[in-house]
């Protein structure tokens, strides 16, 4: 892959074009004010992902150094561009004086075809990704394969980020309706139909099991492209996890770094309790449509027991064990 590849300009796509793929489309509700999603290469995203999504395809170019972290929305995502963000920059900004104490995460690894791809004007623009220095930290929610063919053919690394779908719903659940009641547009949704389109396979970037298990498989196809971690891992046993993260990006932690803390001080500041309290995650939004604090919510393991009926249990264990069986893949569901 060239490194010095250059973004290709004209990165949005005409409204004239974007129609006639569209019509193309088979379309479907998902329990949110019968917002539409649009079924594209086996996967469904909203009208706008959609368009963000093919100017990210056609104009993306990965270079052999960027990190990329991905995963669908609620697993995660924000916790480990933290995580990634103090790994990466630990010998030039040490934790006292680190980038997270005054951006969002979501400011500092910026969603490719959320913040770069899209007319979201606040962020930089294609062309400016070109201008960040290597390793550039990334992240993307779209499945592996509608991935740029240039991040799937280059030596960029991936990371993805999964969790038990039990929690990954119940957390979608919350931010759609935070979302909903910032806009004020609507209804919030109900709990129930988020519920059954989860299980249908039809919420953002879903099915969700689709998702997941493509990236298990390359994971263990291609260990050295990419990374498969569990937010319930994370929370288990994150010394082991962050060294994992650490040597994935070819950036070790050294046995004086070890000796000196240095992984439990980036476990701590990173860690829900202190991240959520910072006050640059506590007030403002991010782009027009998301209050900051919306991304840090309860941060456990297990919430959903305060959310699903006995029915919906059983529904998801059923769902679940069709979906994994065979595949090596479990999940951990309760603390
Ligand atoms: P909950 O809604 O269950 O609290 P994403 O970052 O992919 O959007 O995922 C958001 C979920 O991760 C939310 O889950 C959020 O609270 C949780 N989260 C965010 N930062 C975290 C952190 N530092 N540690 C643990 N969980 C975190």
């Amino acid at each position: 892959m060239n490194n010095n590849a250059t973004q290709k300009e004209l990165p949005i796509i005409s409204q004239e074009e974007l129609e006639e793929i569209k019509k193309a489309l088979p379309k479907s509700s998902w329990g949110v004010n019968g917002r539409e999603l649009l079924f594209y290469q086996g996967f469904w995203f909203s009208e706008s992902m959609l368009a963000r999504t093919l100017s990210f395809q056609r104009h993306f170019i990965a270079r052999d150094s960027d990190l990329i972290i991905t995963g669908l929305p609620k697993t995660g995502t924000t916790w480990l561009k933290s995580l990634l963000h103090m790994i990466v920059n630990r010998e030039i900004s040490p934790v006292t004086q680190n980038g997270l104490l005054k951006n969002h995460p979501h400011e500092l690894v910026y969603t490719l075809e959320g913040d770069i791809y899209g007319e979201a004007f606040a962020y930089p623009q294609p062309q400016h990704l070109d201008e960040l220095p290597s390793p550039r930290l990334l992240s993307t929610h779209l499945p592996y394969a509608p991935l740029p063919e240039s991040i799937r053919t280059s030596n960029c690394r991936l990371l993805y980020t999964c969790r038990n779908p039990f929690d990954a719903l119940t957390s979608l659940f919350h931010f759609v309706t935070a979302m909903v009641e910032k806009s004020n547009v609507g209804e919030p949704p109900r709990f129930e139909d988020i519920f059954e389109s989860f299980c249908q396979g039809k919420t953002p970037n879903g099915p969700f099991f689709e998702h997941v298990l493509t990236y298990w498989k390359m994971s263990l196809e291609q260990p050295d492209k990419v990374l498969f971690l569990k937010y319930e891992d994370l929370k288990d046993d994150p010394v082991s996890h962050l060294k994992r993260v650490a040597e994935f990006v070819g950036m070790p932690f050294t046995l004086f770094e070890e000796s000196e803390g240095v992984i439990d001080q980036i476990i701590e500041f990173c860690s829900f309790g202190n991240i959520k309290e910072l006050e640059v995650n506590k007030t403002g939004d991010l782009k027009t449509f998301f209050e900051k604090k919306s991304f840090f919510r309860k941060g456990e393991v297990g919430d959903w027991k305060n959310h699903f009926t006995p029915a919906m249990t059983e529904k998801m264990t059923e769902l679940m064990e069709e979906k994994l069986r065979g595949t090596g893949l479990s999940f951990k569901l309760i603390p």
